[in-house]
């Protein structure tokens, strides 16, 4: 079961409560019939920034358990005239949604909420923090392909600095006993990446062809004051995958991608689509996952139950 009444970080849970979501979501995955936990229930999806795979897959992961979903999108809201964050979320909560999903740029924002509500809340990612339900999903679809990510090479390449996803892949795989390395321009990486436990190199060559997975993130445009990179040719010239360079990749090895993808950039188009990709694979697993951390939060005691024993 999950200690807390909520999802917020990797960094907040332990590898048991970890391995819990997981196992869910695999069961998920087999059952020939998932019982309807969230029948009755609203899940309220909080947007303060645009998403293409986490909101639907919230909505598709709320549906497929029986619940309806309420859509808030900033952009058209109240808070256009100057509603904040906490009066948007307690007039949302008295509504009597039975938990809440929140995406904002402002790190820490979904913490804020959650600490104003008494519901449940899941980060769909905040800012620079985490996108734990990303990481959760990456690392459900790496050992659906290669097993365990004990002690496997993980490299992530990219936007180390400003991406939520790797501070959260980087926890979780650490977390789980896996080999985390990461590889980008200088000014993409943070000041002393050593301090998040990994090893580094402005090189991509020196770990292309150890890594048993290749995270590849996004150049993270907007969350960057001015461009940290000479120009996205640059980049795709040094740090980004094209066919040559996938020839240096070890064999059997997957590469993976959070998505939006900028082609061209981080993956040429025949690498993102070709036989090493499991890109779509880790859309897919998203579903999974989200069905597997909302019913372990709005119905705890029944989720653990099936999951033990249904
Ligand atoms: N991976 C991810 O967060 O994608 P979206 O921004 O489309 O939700």
């Amino acid at each position: 079961m999950l200690m807390k009444n909520n999802l917020l970080a990797i960094e907040d849970i332990n590898k048991e409560e970890v391995r819990y979501l997981l196992k869910g979501a695999k069961k998920l995955a087999q059952a020939k019939s998932v019982p309807l936990f969230l029948n009755g229930k609203t899940v309220a999806n909080l947007f303060f920034e645009n998403s293409t795979r986490t909101r639907s897959s919230f909505e598709i992961a709320t549906r497929k358990l029986g619940g309806s979903v309420l859509n808030f999108t900033a952009t058209t809201s109240s808070v256009q005239k100057g509603e904040s964050l906490i009066d948007t979320a307690r007039n949302i909560e008295a509504m009597q949604p039975s938990c809440i999903v929140v995406r904002h740029a402002s790190a820490g924002s979904p913490k804020v909420l959650a600490d104003a509500v008494n519901i449940p809340v899941v980060n769909a990612g905040d800012g620079f923090h985490e996108h734990p339900t990303q990481a959760l999903l990456d690392v459900f679809t790496i050992e659906e392909k290669l097993g365990s990510v004990l002690k496997k090479k993980i490299l992530i390449i990219g936007d180390i600095a400003h991406s939520r996803v790797a501070r959260s892949d980087i926890h979780l795989l650490k977390k789980l006993g896996a080999q985390v390395s990461v590889c980008g321009p200088p000014t993409l990486l943070p000041p002393e990446p050593e301090s998040l436990g990994v090893s580094y190199s402005y090189r991509l060559e020196d770990f292309l062809n150890m890594a048993d997975v290749i995270v590849a993130l996004r150049i993270q445009l907007e969350r960057q004051n001015k461009m940290q990179i000479p120009t996205l040719n640059e980049y795709a010239k040094f740090w980004g995958i094209n066919a040559e360079r996938a020839k240096l990749i070890k064999k059997g090895a997957i590469i993976l991608h959070p998505g939006p993808i900028n082609r061209g950039v981080e993956l040429q188009s025949e690498v993102a689509d070709g036989p090493l990709s499991v890109i779509l694979d880790q859309v897919a697993n998203g579903v999974l996952v989200r069905m597997s951390a909302l019913a372990a939060l709005c119905m705890p005691k029944e989720y653990e139950e099936w999951v033990k024993y249904g």
